[in-house]
């Protein structure tokens, strides 16, 4: 199974296996892509780049961007209320070589809705919808929308929003089964989903809660959805995708690293995101997902916490023996 995103120019776009990573501000930068990608990931996006600070190459926003050499199937993911701007910033990221634009339509941060973007728009659909055909026709490549349910339980109104987003030109549609006012509470409605997927004619994917191979087995039987969207669920586990995917029979299992392997896979993730960002920036970015490998290894607290507030030079030591213990010692 896969899904199939139609372009205006080229063959569709085949997105396989139908299991892709969620974009997550702060944790979906290109070091995280490309190690859920080495797993195995259908397409993977970038956090929200907010349009006008890109284009005005606001310092730090372009790396949000940044799509990496050899790194397939990536999304980029840009946010903003201002048809120019979007239009501009899917202009920029599609020469740069993302494969689809994705716009966001499910933010539910006060800072960016009150800037009237992120979920915002699902207030005013007369207006996301200039925006969503002001950046269709600036680029070549197929052009994505992802949101939720709707502000609130009184305007659910995101079957409406798709529809006439999908005529738009819009080529597939991710919807979190949540309402914006329920920010992340309570649980992801699948159910609601299908009201979306029976309204229109392009691929929907189920995102919310779904962690697991059951979670997506649900989320799929509940809304009928082309494939899922995986997001906190791969903070630590990035193989936690090709997990799913391969239950799904749509690729072979994964290997989940233990041990040494798992020490060595962090240490590159860690290196990565060392050159990526700057040995500063680039520990103090890593410290969060270090946290989470560990909350999966089941690390002893003392020892997760001498890794966390290991001193630059003792990092890689405390990683090591944290991950692989008794691996440095053999
Ligand atoms: C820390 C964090 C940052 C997020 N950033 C974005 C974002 O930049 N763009 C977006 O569309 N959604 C963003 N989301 C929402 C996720 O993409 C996803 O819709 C949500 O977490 C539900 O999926 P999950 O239960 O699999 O995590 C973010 C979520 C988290 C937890």
């Amino acid at each position: 199974m896969l899904v199939q995103v139609k372009t205006h120019v080229t063959a569709p776009l085949a997105l396989d296996p139908p299991v892709f990573l969620a974009p997550m501000a702060g944790i979906t930068d290109l070091p995280f892509r490309q190690v859920v990608r080495r797993f195995g990931a259908g397409l993977v996006v970038s956090e929200m780049v907010a349009s006008q600070e890109m284009v005005q190459a606001k310092p730090g926003v372009r790396e949000r961007a940044e799509i990496g050499a050899h790194v397939e199937g990536t999304a980029v993911q840009v946010a903003g209320r201002e048809a120019r701007w979007m239009a501009e910033a899917a202009r920029m990221v599609a020469a740069n070589g993302a494969r689809i634009v994705d716009i966001n339509m499910g933010c539910p941060a006060k800072k960016v809705t009150n800037g009237l973007s992120g979920s915002a728009l699902m207030r005013d659909p007369d207006h996301a919808l200039r925006l969503i055909e002001a950046v269709v026709a600036a680029v070549d490549v197929p052009v994505t929308l992802k949101m939720r349910l709707g502000w609130d339980d009184d305007r659910r109104n995101a079957p409406e929003i798709a529809r006439r987003a999908a005529e738009a030109g819009v080529r597939m549609i991710t919807i979190h089964g949540r309402t914006r006012c329920q920010f992340y509470r309570g649980r992801a409605d699948w159910v609601a989903i299908g009201a979306v997927v029976r309204a229109v004619d392009v691929p929907v994917i189920a995102n919310g809660d779904i962690h697991d191979a059951a979670d997506a087995r649900a989320a799929l039987a509940a809304s009928g959805a082309a494939g899922v969207m995986v997001g906190r669920g791969a903070r630590g586990r990035p193989w936690a995708l090709a997990e799913i995917a391969a239950a799904g029979g749509w690729s072979p299992a994964p290997v989940p690293p233990r041990g040494r392997a798992l020490a060595a896979l962090v240490l590159e993730h860690l290196d990565a995101a060392l050159s990526f960002y700057g040995r500063d920036l680039g520990q103090r970015v890593m410290r969060k997902h270090l946290g989470w490998y560990m909350d999966a290894a089941g690390t002893p607290p003392g020892v997760r916490r001498g890794v966390l507030t290991a001193p630059a030079e003792a990092l890689e030591r405390r990683i090591d023996a944290a991950l692989a213990p008794g691996a440095a010692a053999a």
